[in-house]
Order: C-alpha cells, then sequence, then structure tokens
C-alpha cells in the first residue's frame, strides 16, 4: 500500500487550550511535523502558544511559516508559495502534518491560501479540515449572549470593512444580531455607528477571548475604544437579549 503525506488543517478554538476539540487534539497529537503561522520574525505564534500544552517536543517538530499581516497581494502570494514549499519538503512522500490555526480554520482562516498553492503545486499531499469553535461562538459564551433563536437570522462581517451607521443600520434591519469580526482599529467608528442607532447597550464586545488577558464588555459606553487589539469582535443584537 503507498503511503502518502498528509496535512490536516486544525482549528484550535479562540484561545483557550481547552476549547480544542477531541478529533483536533487526536490529529495534533499524531502529527510529525505542526506547522504555525507567523506574522513577524522573532514574535512567538499565537496558535503556537494555545497548542503548546499538547505538543510532545521531543516527537514533533514545530515549524513556523512567516506570513506579513499585510492586504498587500505582491507580499502575500510568495510568502503563502514559500510556505507551501515548505510543508511539502517538510512532509517528505509519507509524513503527517498539521497546520494549527485559531477558532475554525475557514472561518478568515489563513489556511484557504495555503491550500490554493498547494493544489497549484500539484503537491502529493492530503489534506483535512479539522472544524474548531469560532472565537464569536466563545465570545457569545463568555458574556452570556444569545446569537439566534428560532427564525431570527444573523450575520458576520468583517468590521474593517463595514463600520458606518448607514451600513450597520442596514444591516441590523436584515438582521436579528450582527457580528462584527476584525473589530479592532475599527471600534472607534463602531461605537460612534452604535451611538447614532441607540444600541450601545444591546453589544457584546470580546477582546482575545479564551485567553488570559481576555475582556468582556456589555456596554460599549464604559469601554475606550481606541488602540484595541486585532483579536476582538463585536455582536449586536437588536433580538431578545436573555
Ligand atoms: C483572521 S480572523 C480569524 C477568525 C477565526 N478563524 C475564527 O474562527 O474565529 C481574526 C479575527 O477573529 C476574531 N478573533 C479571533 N480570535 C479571537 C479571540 N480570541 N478573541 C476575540 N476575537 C477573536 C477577531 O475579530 C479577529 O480580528
Amino acid at each position: 500500500m503507498t503511503k502518502t503525506a498528509t496535512l490536516t488543517a486544525i482549528g484550535l478554538g479562540p484561545g483557550d487550550p481547552e476549547l480544542i476539540t477531541l478529533k483536533g487534539l487526536r490529529a495534533l497529537q499524531a502529527a510529525d511535523v505542526l506547522f504555525v503561522p507567523q506574522s513577524r520574525d522573532g514574535d512567538q505564534s499565537l496558535a503556537l502558544r494555545i497548542a503548546e500544552p499538547w505538543i510532545d517536543r521531543a516527537r514533533q517538530m514545530v515549524v513556523a511559516l512567516p506570513l506579513p499581516m499585510t492586504r498587500d497581494a505582491g507580499q502575500l502570494r510568495p510568502a503563502w508559495r514559500a510556505a507551501a514549499e515548505t510543508i511539502v519538503s517538510e512532509l517528505g512522500a509519507d509524513r503527517h502534518g498539521a497546520y494549527l490555526l485559531l477558532g475554525d480554520p475557514l472561518l478568515y482562516g489563513t489556511f484557504v491560501y495555503l491550500w490554493r498553492e498547494l493544489i497549484a503545486l500539484q503537491a502529493s499531499v492530503t489534506v483535512r479540515i479539522v472544524p474548531g469553535v469560532t472565537s464569536f461562538a466563545a465570545a457569545a459564551a463568555a458574556g452570556g449572549m444569545p446569537l439566534a433563536m428560532s427564525n431570527e437570522r444573523m450575520i458576520i462581517v468583517p468590521a474593517s470593512y463595514e463600520t458606518n451607521a448607514a451600513a450597520l443600520r442596514q444591516l441590523l434591519r436584515d438582521f436579528e444580531t450582527v457580528v462584527l469580526m476584525k473589530a479592532g482599529s475599527a471600534l472607534p467608528a463602531i461605537v460612534a455607528a452604535l451611538e447614532e442607532l441607540g444600541l450601545l447597550d444591546r453589544v457584546l464586545y470580546a477582546e482575545r477571548v479564551g485567553m488570559p488577558e481576555e475582556l468582556i464588555v456589555r456596554d460599549l459606553r464604559s469601554l475606550d475604544p481606541q488602540r484595541r487589539p486585532y483579536l476582538s469582535l463585536v455582536i449586536v443584537r437588536r433580538g431578545d437579549l436573555l
């Protein structure tokens, strides 16, 4: 029987190491090589920090893949191609690899870009995905906010692209719950928009959920919106609260 190399993208959950799924943990522990995205040389990868309690350093190799935090395709494409080439060469013909990332791999995750490059390289690597607990599910749980009930509708949008009051008003007309991901630097604009809409107290703001630095705020009036971190999101709900 011919063996083939495998690469499993594992959603680690939002930050608490215990929020990895059992399937994810098993796949992580079965891997020979663990690949983690790294935004800048020298920075410890966040995915690595979350997965650390589950890694056996004596048996498993950790390979950091440098991936710039930019929207510039001219920089990103070569970085993805180089990362895919590294994976192919580390896995060889029959090793098992795992690519670790926050939350769910297919929700605004980095893995899809990498997967595309593996396809373009015609790599003989079997790809599998293990879903993960998303940041907004963990945030709703930590803050005690229902996401959707009965026949309600919910939408997930990247806040960095949709922050003004008109856009939010339109979304809240159509959906009982709006999840604004990638809130970070967009927070001042989000707060201004919610204030204009009179919704500052129908909000859950969550920062670094599941990490020691976690911050959950239910009333945006009590939050300084300046310089919030990238790992933050806002859930606005005009449907029933508890
Ligand atoms: C590149 S996306 C990754 C999303 C991730 N795949 C998921 O399933 O949640 C990054 C955004 O996810 C959200 N996020 C991820 N982890 C988070 C956490 N621990 N706390 C708060 N927000 C988080 C933030 O909105 C952040 O800007």
